[in-house]
């Protein structure tokens, strides 16, 4: 029989896919080479890319040539240590556009992409903003809905949810600007500090990302200015008790069933995993699957998907967990719902140390973003 070209039934179109990054945040420079990587790695076969980039200064741009964009500026291999080298290297692979349309969000996601990746980290971008943002435009998105993404950007709020669960964190005090504003009020802080957590403490911006604003505390003298430092980056600061850990982290993925990763655990030799330990090329190592036994193992990806759950979250995270020493205890220290995103991050990793590689996470969490569209849609009072 001859055989005949079917002309009636149309191809399936391919999903166009919109990646918003940059932003505003101390960490535009992670969400850039997050949003590098993702653009490589991306099966053209089935999904169109919209770039769409936000600058340091909160615009939103569109480049004029996506596709001639992405392929003039795609090589970035590592992320410099800090802002201002990578401004001393002249800036990054992947800048955000300074010539093309200047869009509002309607404009750029109207009719023109099926689902949003937002992965921009941090403030306006992590923290909800720009989720509440899509959800407006009525726009799938990956990741964490605004509920998870608010809770989980503020290490107050979202210690007092896990607490609550039943979950162990590190002991905390947390206090908003105006209440450690003057040498009494700060005097105070210092001695609840000194009778409730000791010392060494962790001090950090409640909402913050990449270890910006915080600083490791050994002695009285020293918290004043780490204070303020935090108070720099948030108007509310946390001081935790530090806890001689080993540092696990797992990725998790899913709606109302979160898979988790395996365990990996993060080393290194600097005094804490803080930005440059993070973003200089060789300073920490991941060991995956992290050397635990069996039954830790279990207890670790348990509390993974309890920590997961108890923060609303959906889509995916990375949930970061101390290991006590010498005690074994294990407490959840944060929960990430944009983690870092390159193909070499931990949340890639531990995926791929799992037998899910990057390409298939990508799709997973394309069809996750879509399944909660559609059940949302569905709900009555939402037509
Ligand atoms: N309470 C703590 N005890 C021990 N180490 C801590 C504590 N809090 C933070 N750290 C160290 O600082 C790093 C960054 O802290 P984290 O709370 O995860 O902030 P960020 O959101 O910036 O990643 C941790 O990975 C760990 O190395
Ligand atoms: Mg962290």
């Amino acid at each position: 029989m001859p055989r005949t070209v079917d002309l009636l039934t149309p191809m399936p179109r391919k999903i166009r896919v919109g990646i918003i990054y940059g932003g505003r945040s101390g960490e535009h420079l992670v969400s850039v080479a997050s949003a590098a990587s993702l653009v490589q790695s991306l099966d053209g076969a089935k999904y169109d890319l919209v770039p769409i980039g936000i600058s340091r200064e909160g615009r939103w741009l569109v480049a004029a040539e996506p596709a001639q964009f992405l392929e003039s500026g795609i090589s970035m291999k590592s992320l410099p240590a800090t802002e201002s080298s990578a401004q001393a290297a002249g800036g990054t692979a992947l800048p955000v556009p300074t010539s093309g349309k200047n869009v509002i969000l309607a404009d750029v996601v109207g009719d023109s992409i099926d689902v949003a990746i937002p992965l921009v980290h941090g403030t306006y971008g992590e923290d909800g903003t720009l989720q509440g943002l899509l959800e407006m435009a009525g726009v799938p998105y990956v990741g964490a809905g605004v509920l998870a993404s608010a809770v989980g950007m503020d290490k107050i709020v979202m210690k007092k949810l896990l607490t609550s669960s039943g979950l162990p964190v590190a002991d905390w005090l947390g206090w908003r600007r105006a209440e450690v504003e003057t040498e009494a009020s700060m005097r105070q802080a210092v001695e609840a500090v000194s009778s409730r957590l000791g010392f060494p403490v962790f001090v950090k911006p409640a909402n913050g990302g990449s270890s910006v604003g915080m600083t490791k505390v050994k002695d009285p003298e020293k918290l004043p200015s780490a204070i303020q430092a935090a108070l720099a980056y948030d108007t509310r600061v946390i001081v935790e008790k530090g806890i001689v850990c080993r540092e696990i982290e797992c990725s998790v993925i899913g709606n109302a069933q979160p898979e988790v990763s395996v365990p990996g655990e993060i080393t290194y030799t600097s005094e804490f995993y803080d930005y440059e330990t993070k973003y200089t090329p060789g300073k920490m190592q991941l060991v995956a699957p992290a050397p635990l036994d069996a039954e830790t193992t279990r207890l670790v990806r348990q509390m993974a998907a309890d920590a997961y759950r108890a923060l609303e979250c959906e889509g995916m995270a990375r949930l970061d967990l101390f290991i006590e020493k010498p005690s074994g205890k294990i407490l959840v220290n944060e929960i990430n719902t944009i983690p870092g995103f390159t193909s070499t991050s931990v949340f890639a990793k531990l995926w791929e140390a799992t037998g899910v590689p990057y390409g298939a996470l990508l799709d997973k969490l394309i069809g996750l973003a879509l399944d909660r569209y559609r059940e949302r849609r569905d709900l009555a009072g939402l037509k």
